[in-house]
């Protein structure tokens, strides 16, 4: 009997919108658990692990090997979407790295915004930035949920070609999460982000740390805004 793979709750959600007989390619794959535990259960038609680095991607063939799929997996070494041809994939997972570096990516590899992708993304940090450059870029985010993982709060969202339009506080606290169980925390936990950075800019003198300030507290106010309809929309009774 083969080995068993259990994944953490973070890439169970991604894994879980990866579509049946997806041609996937994980970018910043490491461990490769992802494309691993999708070939394991039959739910992918081909799958692309590549890495910036030689030792993930020596651990990603590794991780092959030991479950036994080495062979039914691409291994690339390359810088974001470089070695990975559009053509090659439907689907793109690029997760557990921040949010400006996925989205340095994504502009790096314009053809991701063609229609013919779907994108699985997870940004570690700076998730507002990710969602801004998607807005900006021809991309629009279709679902988005939170995971709870080892006490931190994860954001996983499902973008492809499209037209969106976020207010500052969806760029915060997500595009689609009214009615995510998470929601409320997520808010919270986005407003004492900036009221630390408000309070910062408060004692600095210079004109950019103001703004910063000002921007800081125009944000916490459509959160506190938003708080309100996840509290209205998730309330008893509903
Ligand atoms: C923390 S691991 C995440 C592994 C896995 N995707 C996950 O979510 O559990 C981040 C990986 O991304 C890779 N990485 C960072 N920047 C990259 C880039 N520009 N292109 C490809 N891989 C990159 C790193 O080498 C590292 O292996």
């Amino acid at each position: 009997m083969g080995k068993h793979l259990e994944l953490t709750p973070r890439l169970r959600q991604i894994a879980a919108w990866v579509p049946q007989n997806a041609h996937l390619a994980d970018v910043g794959t490491d461990h490769a658990y992802l494309p691993v535990w999708l070939t394991l259960q039959g739910r992918v038609a081909s799958a692309i692990a590549s890495d910036l680095r030689r030792g993930p991607l020596d651990r990603a063939r590794q991780t092959g090997r030991r479950y036994g799929v080495e062979e039914r997996i691409t291994y690339r070494l390359g810088n974001g979407l470089a070695a990975v041809q559009p053509e090659e994939c439907d689907t793109i997972v690029i997760a557990g790295m921040g949010g400006e570096n996925i989205a340095q990516i994504l502009a790096r590899a314009p053809w991701t915004a063609d229609g013919g992708h779907t994108l699985l993304l997870q940004p570690q940090s700076r998730a507002e930035a990710l969602r801004a450059f998607l807005a900006e870029n021809g991309y629009a985010i279709r679902r988005e949920a939170l995971v709870r993982d080892r006490g931190f709060l994860y954001p996983v969202m499902e973008a492809g070609a499209g037209e969106m339009t976020l207010t500052l506080g969806q760029q915060w606290a997500g595009a689609d999460l009214l009615y995510d169980p998470l929601g409320d925390r997520y808010i919270i936990e986005k407003i004492i982000q900036l009221q630390a950075a408000a309070a910062g800019s408060n004692r600095a003198a210079a004109q950019s740390a103001r703004e910063r300030g000002d921007y800081a507290r125009a944000v916490i106010t459509e959160l506190l805004q938003m708080r309100e309809e996840w509290r209205h929309a998730n309330g008893p009774g509903n």
